[in-house]
């Protein structure tokens, strides 16, 4: 039986998103842009479901714009906002550790004339919200920084962040692919302007998005064409998806409490085993840590091969984040902790969620001891 723990890179999708999305591929084909009975019932459950996700995030439904990814969603927001205030400036504020949605983002406004700040963070991955304010220039007109890293799981103080950009009236993007699920959002609450979410880390199907944005911002758009998404976002509706993503979505915020809980359960146990193995050393913070997340690297060991023994015993993990696994490249996240090479380059990310159980944390916790202790007497 297949262990999967790589829940950061995607999740199995459920069955009840599952058998949503296939009523509405079978029988909602019409274009939800076309006039009759049917084609308006497309529209009916994209307007529903959109309805549902703005409730999740206590957000306006007018509010909520669908995209085909979180990548699209973090490209959207940055380049959108680029463009729109360029005017009143061209300097934007970062950190070293966001996923590279957002960091392949910058450097391309880099190549446009865009002046960009890259945050420090500290040894557990967290920002320093003084080093923020400092960094704020005249010509500052945007900050963007995760809400949860995709490696290590540091939450970072995005309540404190949006206070400082309001404070200075900036604009404040929050890439919270990964706290989805796992953290309470309550868009009414924190005064951020623009948040980006995605289906597939929440038991949803890959290749759909969301780009939340406070209602007034002004934004141009990433894809231009038909007059969909108020004419903010071209492409005729993907209706399936966007109806298996308001499924997604009303069952994650509605069970992430009692999920949040057992998974923190089972992280714990996880990394307590792992800490008595000889030489392994847990990356990112003990507390503020999203509830799945364990990465640890091991003294002289190299995480490739910890990762091929564990698939031989059909269990899933992986190196740093998905989109920089099988390459020699040390985690630029690792890095900006003050990590070395060596350990940036040998990380294990193991990721839970309420589909896991304590079971497998102990087969797991074994398996990973073995092979390090037959990789040390090799
Ligand atoms: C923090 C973060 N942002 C953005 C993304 C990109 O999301 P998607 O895979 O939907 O493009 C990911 C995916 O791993 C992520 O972890």
């Amino acid at each position: 039986m297949t262990i999967y723990m790589d829940n950061a890179a995607t999740t199995k999708i459920s069955k009840n998103v599952l058998d949503e999305m296939f009523n509405v591929l079978e029988f909602e084909y019409g274009n939800p842009s076309s006039i009759y009975t049917i084609a308006q019932s497309s529209k009916k459950k994209i307007e529903n479901s959109r309805r549902k996700i703005a409730k999740a995030l206590n957000a306006k439904p007018k509010e909520i714009f669908f995209t085909s990814c979180g990548s699209e969603s973090d490209n959207w927001a940055l380049k959108g906002i680029a463009n729109s205030y360029k005017n009143k400036g061209k300097h934007i504020i970062t950190t070293k550790i966001e996923h590279h949605a957002i960091l392949h983002t910058t450097e391309f406004l880099e190549s446009l004339g865009y002046e960009i700040t890259y945050l420090n963070v500290d040894e557990d991955g967290f920002i320093s919200t003084k080093e923020l304010e400092n960094s704020i220039r005249e010509d500052t007109i945007l900050i963007s920084v995760m809400f949860a890293n995709n490696e290590v799981g540091t939450i970072e103080p995005i309540e404190e962040i949006a206070e400082i950009a309001k404070k200075h009236d900036i604009l404040f993007h929050v890439d919270a692919v990964q706290a989805l699920g796992n953290i309470k959002i309550d868009l009414l609450e924190l005064d951020v302007d623009l948040m980006s979410f995605s289906a597939h880390k929440i038991h949803g199907p890959k290749g759909i998005g969301v780009l939340y944005i406070k209602e007034g911002t002004k934004i141009t758009p990433l894809i231009h064409g038909g007059a969909q998404e108020r004419e903010k976002r071209a492409g005729t509706e993907n209706t399936a998806y966007i109806v298996a993503m308001g499924v997604a979505m009303e069952d994650a915020v509605k069970n992430l409490e009692e999920n949040k809980n057992y998974s923190i359960k089972l992280r714990d146990e996880l990394i307590n085993n792992l800490l008595k193995i000889e030489g392994v050393h847990l990356n990112g913070p003990r507390n503020n840590r999203l509830p799945g997340n364990v990465n640890i690297s091991i003294d002289n060991i190299k995480a490739s091969e910890v990762l091929m023994f564990l698939d031989l015993k059909d269990i899933c993990a992986s190196s740093a984040s998905a989109c920089t696994s099988g390459s020699l490249e040390p985690s630029h996240v690792l890095l900006a902790m003050g990590k070395d090479e060596e350990s940036a380059r040998n990380c294990i990310r193991l990721t839970l969620n309420n589909e896991n159980t304590m079971e497998e944390v102990d087969i797991v916790s074994n398996e990973i001891k073995n092979i390090v202790e037959h990789l040390r007497n090799k």
